[in-house]
């Protein structure tokens, strides 16, 4: 995509080159992130520069530093905090060092002439986030003071003869007001070709039809909206006699979830997916294991299994003229200053050793790798996806694997040490937490209410605190279907298939009244998880584990109307072989999202 127009980021770390360019993009211009050190002459076809934030100092060793020849290109550029300190430097200014990093809020005055450019829009006074830490504090020739604040007397500045401008504070995340407006002042000054998503599904048929040549594609469909929408894409570009979908079914989807997708490409009149039901496979695999990370590695071996033996099956060998297709987007593909600065690439499943040898052979084709994730969900809705199928909460790969905890004996605690007056039971299953950076395995420990629909204040504080004080316990539910401690029966088991069915019919009430109440768009992720107790033998719990997160690393548990808990509870109950359910309130950390 080199030859375009685009609003170049130099990601100098932190996380905010993606929030900036996906930001850009929704303003209706192509953006692209580069590495700092890009050179000027790979910068050629930049419309214009932003030097992102990002958490060195200046005079940290080996902080990041960019080609200064990049201010001879003649195009608009934008330093924000990082960015701004490393072009104060390289210009001929002066940055002093701070030592307290204290994040915050912090009101700025402008004091441009009115309509400046660049702050068009804004009022005089207004509030910004910022990063204290470094600051400008003598500025580069031809730069002037275009704001100030009482903590930072150089809190933007600019040249406007040559469009170069620098902001200690950062425009682009939402605490800053009018933070997208002078974002978008910069964007307007730059000559970048305009981005839209209808545009790109145009330009990307002729790259796809240009890398693929005379082969052919075989696509892993897992249901998952990345691949769904790749699978579609190429199916509309390629034509169905040039592409091949295989959805392994483990028998670990939602209810109705293989159907689902079969019947939205059934409407698109792709008829190319071959499912292969390897539930009975997966469930061999899982008799008798119990350890959460040896289910993990059961369900992926089985995976792997199945792909090579349908794929040897079907003939979809590289030697035959098939490549391969992947769902994999632009944030997996980016080797982002943050990843590189500090030294901890992680390795995407996508880019594992075998996969990277097939794409440096030309064996491998993505074709969404330049998009976010939203601007997947709107290509998606683009090439004629169902809405609720392209915007669906996120699902593990190993899929429901992950919420039935399985366990050979009743995991009890003699003493838990807790003084609490609440009515409480230590329940007799573990479940995974986080604690710093480390993972934890403790006891979920369950209150009673007389109204269990309605969370009291002192449950939801006890969430927080228990968790991160008490060496026994990683997560608090709250308990809502026995107001009083019941006695609870605990039976052994593993993954079995009548235990998927069971939570299958859970996840589904839960689904539907998400839909119903209108909550479906705004938690991020409603985990529901099957634990192996009861009241009666053989019975066992259902968790209700609803989520706010903007990216899964941290989360809150989201607080559920008192009347949707209640008829969730009420219709779970009635699944015969369910006797109790439990609302979880703790957040991440300490817990995890998921309970395994
Ligand atoms: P945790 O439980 O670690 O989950 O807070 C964070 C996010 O990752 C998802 N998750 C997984 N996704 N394979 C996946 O593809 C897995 O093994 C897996 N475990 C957790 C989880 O659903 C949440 O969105």
């Amino acid at each position: 995509m080199e030859h375009r127009r685009s609003i170049v980021i130099l990601d100098f770390g932190g996380q905010y080159a993606h929030l900036i360019a996906s930001r850009v993009r929704r303003m209706g211009v192509f953006s692209e992130i580069r590495e700092p050190e890009t050179s000027a002459e790979d910068l050629k076809h930049a419309a214009g520069i932003i030097l992102s934030g990002g958490p060195q100092s200046v005079y940290d060793k080996g902080s990041p530093q960019g080609d200064p020849q990049i201010f001879d290109l003649g195009v608009p550029v934008l330093g924000i905090c990082y960015g701004l300190h490393w072009l104060t430097q390289t210009l001929g200014g002066e940055v002093k060092g701070g030592k307290v990093k204290e994040y915050g809020r912090t009101e700025i005055e402008s004091t441009a002439p009115k309509d400046f450019g660049l702050l068009q829009g804004c009022p005089k006074n207004f509030t910004v986030w910022m990063s204290h830490g470094d600051e400008a504090v003598k500025l580069p020739k031809g730069f002037e003071r275009i704001a100030t604040s009482d903590s930072c007397e150089n809190a933007a500045f600019a040249d406007s003869a040559r469009n170069f401008f620098a902001l200690q504070f950062h425009p682009e995340v939402t605490h800053t007001e009018h933070g997208l407006t002078i974002l978008k002042n910069f964007v307007g000054l730059c000559d970048a070709d305009p981005w839209s998503i209808e545009s790109y599904a145009k330009h990307i048929g002729e790259e796809i039809r240009r890398d693929v040549g005379d082969n052919k594609v075989f696509m892993l469909v897992s249901g998952g909206v990345d691949s769904t929408v790749a699978f579609t894409l190429l199916n509309e570009v390629l034509g169905a006699d040039r592409v091949q979908g295989l959805l392994v079914d483990t028998g670990l989807m939602r209810k109705d979830e293989v159907k689902m997708i079969k019947d939205a490409f059934d409407v698109l009149g792709i008829t190319n997916l071959h499912v292969e039901d390897a539930s009975e496979e997966f469930f061999r695999a899982l008799d008798n294991v119990y350890e959460p990370e040896d289910k993990r590695k059961a369900i992926g071996n089985t995976f792997l299994d199945v792909q090579k033996r349908v794929s040897a099956k079907m003939g979809l060998t590289t030697e035959s003229g098939w490549m391969l297709g992947q769902g994999t987007i632009y944030p997996d593909t980016i080797e982002t200053g943050a990843t590189k600065h500090a030294d901890q690439i992680k390795t995407h499943h996508n880019r594992v050793e075998a996969i990277q040898k097939m794409i440096d052979k030309g064996l491998v084709i993505e074709p969404l790798k330049d998009l976010y994730k939203d601007e997947v969900r709107r290509l998606g809705e683009e090439l004629g996806l169902p809405h609720d199928l392209v915007w669906r909460h996120p699902f593990p790969g190993p899929g429901l694997g992950v919420r039935i905890l399985c366990a050979k004996e009743a995991m009890s605690v003699q003493d838990a040490g807790l003084h609490i007056d609440v009515s409480h039971a230590v329940l007799p299953v573990k479940s995974v937490g986080v604690q710093g950076d480390g993972r934890t395995y403790r006891h979920a420990l369950a209150l009673f209410s007389h109204d269990p629909f309605s969370v009291p204040e002192n449950h939801w504080k006890l969430a927080t605190e228990i968790p991160n004080k008490n060496k026994n316990i990683s997560r608090v539910v709250q308990c809502t279907s026995h107001s009083e401690v019941p006695s609870f029966v605990f039976t052994p088991d593993f993954l079995t298939r009548e235990r998927a069915d069971l939570l299958r019919e859970a996840d589904n009430i839960v689904l539907e009244e998400m839909r119903r109440s209108g909550l479906y768009e705004s938690i991020w992720q409603f985990p529901v998880v099957l634990l192996p107790f009861g009241t009666t033998k053989n019975g066992q719990s259902i968790v209700l584990r609803p989520i706010d997160s903007s990216d899964a690393m941290t989360a809150n548990a989201s607080s559920l109307p008192p009347d949707v808990l209640k008829r969730m509870t009420e219709r779970i109950l009635k699944i015969s072989g369910i006797d109790c359910v439990f609302y979880d309130l703790t957040s991440k950390p300490p817990g995890t999202i998921e309970w395994e």
